[in-house]
């Protein structure tokens, strides 16, 4: 085994070449990255997930209550799901969520959190299991599962345990995982630190990966086999959001996979829109912050 010091000092000593102007060389002709040698089962809940005609994604994330409980905005996800369902393409969140406030009345893809163990009252977010088995996943037809992943966290080997735990049952029925880049308190949000933990994820086998949008991302994306999607993070203002978003889309995200930054809006299904015209009608941030000015502006 190489001396643990050796590959550090490696690292930085050899120059590195993303060759981020060339498109991924081994996709064959199916429209998600990385997802070419996969079975039908995968590809058909991919396709569910990445609309095949702009090959990206408008997921809208509302499983924060597995650690946060209710968080502004979520109050009341009777009301606020069946308003949104319509604007987005994919539905983050818990199975308790789903089943008790969802009428499965609804086509649009599942991307179901099966992961849980933190807390807010939690120092440390790390300590995560499975809660949710592949068998619940395939009742909720779930399009993929969603696990926590703590890179250079206390959990990060019980997270690195649930993440292939969940691949491998995954991968025996046939349902995509959603590898979910956790930034512990006292982390920094580098490109570093996302390089390394993407492709970590990656590597262990998971289909799609959530991260947050970071300076060189361009480099983050091209160094992951699997597509991105960029979670939101904290609320910023409607115009900040727009343009990380904007900013995700040209650095080669698939999508965005945001919660507070539409849920904690002024208005969550016209921020809603707004994020897909970015993702799936090439809307720049101002063309798409125009769009939303116009459409919140006070009737006369
Ligand atoms: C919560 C999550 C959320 O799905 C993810 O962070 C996206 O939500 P937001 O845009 O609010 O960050 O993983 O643990």
């Amino acid at each position: 085994m190489a001396d643990k010091e050796e590959p550090k000092k490696d690292a930085e000593k050899i120059e590195k070449n993303y060759y981020t102007d060339v498109p991924f060389k081994t996709n064959g002709n199916f429209h998600v990255k990385g997802a070419a040698n996969l079975d039908w089962g995968m590809k058909k809940h991919l396709t569910n997930i990445f609309n095949p005609k702009s090959g990206n994604t408008v997921m809208f994330a509302f499983d924060h209550g597995y650690f946060m409980g209710s968080v502004s905005g979520l109050e009341r996800l009777d009301i606020l799901i069946p308003q949104l369902i319509d604007h987005v393409d994919v539905l983050m969140a818990t199975r308790g969520a789903l089943r008790t406030c969802v009428k499965p009345n609804f086509r649009k893809g599942i991307a179901l959190r099966v992961s849980a163990g933190s807390s807010m009252i939690n120092d440390d977010l790390s300590n995560e299991l499975i809660s949710v088995d592949v068998e619940d996943a395939i009742r909720m037809n779930a399009d993929c599962m969603a696990v926590q992943v703590f890179i250079g966290a206390p959990g990060q080997l019980s997270s690195i345990n649930n993440l292939s735990r969940v691949i491998n049952a995954g991968v025996r029925f046939s349902i995509p995982t959603l590898g979910v880049i956790a930034v512990g308190k006292n982390m920094e949000r580098t490109s570093q630190y996302f390089k390394l933990a993407t492709r970590i994820v990656a590597e262990l086998g998971a289909n799609i990966i959530k991260t947050y949008y970071c300076e060189q991302f361009d480099e983050i994306v091209a160094a992951c086999p699997v597509p991105i999607v960029v979670a939101g993070g904290k609320k910023l203002s409607e115009k900040e959001a727009l343009v990380m978003a904007y900013n995700s889309m040209q650095g080669g995200a698939r999508g965005l996979d945001m919660g507070r930054n539409i849920f904690q809006s002024k208005n969550p299904v016209v921020m809603a829109d707004c994020i897909g015209k970015i993702v799936h009608n090439k809307y720049t941030d101002k063309e798409a912050w125009e769009y939303y000015c116009e459409k919140t502006k006070p009737k006369k």
